[in-house]
């Protein structure tokens, strides 16, 4: 009788882990079936690697620039609501006049300038309501100039940037986000093989790490920061 209770102490952690293990897998598949009803440009392998990152890495401060109706920012959301542990500052201005400074092309000038931008914001926030998310998204309505500006250096553990594709824009956000990212701290940079980016995932692999365990291809791109 006491060997078997020995036997039961000694494999607890282990049952444990593997139950943690598996309850974490149906969450995640559970969160990934309701992703694809939310509009936007974040497919399910990106959704998936997104919340494994969270799950993995536990960070707790999470920053993402480019927002739109929030199909990237929810299994970001979804993850920390799991762990427990942190929460994501969602920015986006939902301006026109934002999105339409850089846009040249007419095809990119018409649909970004065709946009009703608060019914999009209305639509992000009834999202977040309708998942029970509030706790974990925190919005801030801002340019993500704006929005870093109101962080501390190195004290972020992760951001997703996904905002203003513009050269000069793409730039400006890696810049200033490496500095208000802690030691440590990973960024995960979209639409990595558009020749607007390429000044900006030039400057990321001179100064962090590329982790290909979270990336998505040559698209969506993992740094570490040294
Ligand atoms: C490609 S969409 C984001 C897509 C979203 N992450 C997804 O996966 O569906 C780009 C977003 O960047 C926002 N944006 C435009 N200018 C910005 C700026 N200066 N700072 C932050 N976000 C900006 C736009 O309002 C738009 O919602």
């Amino acid at each position: 009788m006491f060997q078997k209770l020995m036997l039961v102490i000694f494999l607890m952690p282990f049952i444990s882990m593997q139950a943690s293990d598996s309850t974490w897998e149906n969450y995640k598949q559970h969160s990934l079936e309701n992703h694809c009803k939310i509009k936007g440009w974040c497919k399910r392998e990106k959704a998936e690697k997104l919340m494994d990152l969270i799950h993995d890495a536990g960070p707790r401060i999470c920053v993402e620039i480019g927002v739109f109706k929030g199909s990237s920012i929810y299994p970001i959301a979804k993850a920390l609501k799991y762990t427990k542990k942190g929460v994501v500052y969602a920015v986006d201005p939902w301006a026109k006049e934002e999105s339409l400074k850089f846009e040249v092309d007419e095809a990119n000038q018409n649909y970004w300038g065709s946009l009703d931008y608060e019914k999009v914001y209305q639509k992000f926030i009834k999202m977040l309501k309708k998942n029970d998310l509030k706790k974990y998204c925190k919005v801030i309505r801002a340019t993500a100039k704006e929005a870093l500006s109101q962080f501390k250096d190195e004290s972020i553990d992760f951001i997703h940037i996904d905002g203003n594709h513009n050269e000069e824009s793409c730039m400006q956000d890696v810049e200033m986000s490496l500095r208000k990212l802690k030691k440590g701290g990973c960024l995960l940079f979209d639409d990595a093989n558009w020749h607007q980016t390429q000044k900006a995932v030039a400057y990321l692999h001179q100064h962090c790490r590329l982790e290909k365990k979270y990336s998505v291809n040559d698209e969506c791109l993992l740094f570490l920061k040294p």
